[in-house]
């Protein structure tokens, strides 16, 4: 019968024979999908491999840290880091509309990543994580980002330009399946088993004004809602949890002081695949709990709500 085993064999004995001596670039994005990918194409051809990390700074707390940990130095895979924050940051500075965000991203990404793969002297081959629901839902590209209801499907690939042929070896797998070959290659589970996260990342969970500030404050509030919920056992049970910095102010008090701050809104879904989400019943204590940790740690934020909208009518993502 058919098994993980079975498959990755079959896999990396078709990579090897779809890329030959060839060259194989391969971008990172510290998702599960992109990082099950670079370890089995790093299986079946070892050097031949370079992954591409562009870090456009709109990632949660140390987790670009922990890609180049993981790749590099765990699984000694070639990779280029490129801290490209300042730049993405730059352009996206005053931006509100959600299609602008995710065009910009989506452009100066691939710029970066085109002119890191010019400085490695090109590749054959572009290498994409890309699963059986991207291909089966899929209009039109983008390396994040796109255009349709929501532009986010990252199937098609890099610019034409780049003149490379695609290597997607996960490209009839389902995220369940994904996760299991993952862990048969021994990756960790703190990545096999991670939430998805969207390619323009915390940029689209900042409605109205994007400023570089509210990014700060987001990702505070946004680390402190995760903690919580690994520290009472519910990662793995959440589709996705985040937290939106609403761009709302509301009256508070605090101390002897009066406040007047920024609202954010908790979002946590159950789902099998993004396409429809019911919300996470959480207990109320540990609502509170995290309420009453965000706003005493987490300056800018006074008031704290959780969405409890499903999908649909709601989307997960706010933008
Ligand atoms: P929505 O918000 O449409 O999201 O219910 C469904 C799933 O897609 C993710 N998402 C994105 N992923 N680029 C991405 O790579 C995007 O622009 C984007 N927008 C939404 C979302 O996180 C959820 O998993």
């Amino acid at each position: 019968g058919w098994t993980m085993q079975g498959f990755r064999e079959m896999e990396i004995a078709r990579i090897r024979a779809q890329v030959g001596e060839g060259r194989v670039i391969c971008g990172l994005s510290g998702g599960v999908d992109s990082s099950v990918a670079a370890v089995l194409i790093h299986e079946a051809i070892g050097e031949q491999l370079t992954c591409i990390f562009v870090d456009h700074g709109l990632l949660r707390a140390g987790e670009a840290d922990e890609v180049v940990a993981t790749f590099r130095d765990r699984f000694n895979i070639k990779l280029i880091h490129r801290d490209a924050s300042a730049l993405f940051l730059d352009a996206l500075e005053g931006v509100s509309d959600p299609e602008i965000k995710r065009k910009t991203i989506g452009r100066l990404f691939i710029e970066v990543f085109d002119e890191e793969a010019r400085k490695l002297g090109g590749a054959e081959f572009l290498a994409q994580g890309t699963l059986y629901p991207d291909v089966i839902e899929s209009v039109s590209f983008t390396g994040g980002p796109s255009v349709t209801i929501k532009s986010h499907h990252n199937v098609g690939g890099l610019p034409d330009k780049m003149h490379m042929q695609l290597v997607e070896p996960l490209r009839e797998l389902f995220k369940d399946e994904v996760r299991a070959l993952g862990r048969t290659l021994g990756i960790p589970e703190h990545i096999v088993g991670r939430h998805p996260f969207p390619g323009p990342g915390l940029a689209i969970r900042i409605p109205g004004t994007f400023t570089a500030a509210s990014l700060d404050i987001l990702r505070r509030a946004d680390a402190i809602f995760l903690e919580e919920i690994r520290a009472a056992g519910l990662y793995d049970a959440i589709w996705q949890a985040f937290a939106v910095l609403l761009p709302v102010r509301s009256v508070g008090v605090m101390g002897d002081g009066r406040t007047y701050d920024q609202a954010c809104a908790l979002r946590a879904v159950t789902s099998t695949d993004g396409m429809t989400a019911d919300i996470y019943p959480f207990d109320m204590a540990f609502l509170s709990r995290v309420s009453g940790r965000i706003v005493n740690e987490v300056r800018g934020i006074n008031r704290v709500t959780y969405d409890i909208t499903g999908k649909p009518p709601g989307t997960i993502e706010w933008e």
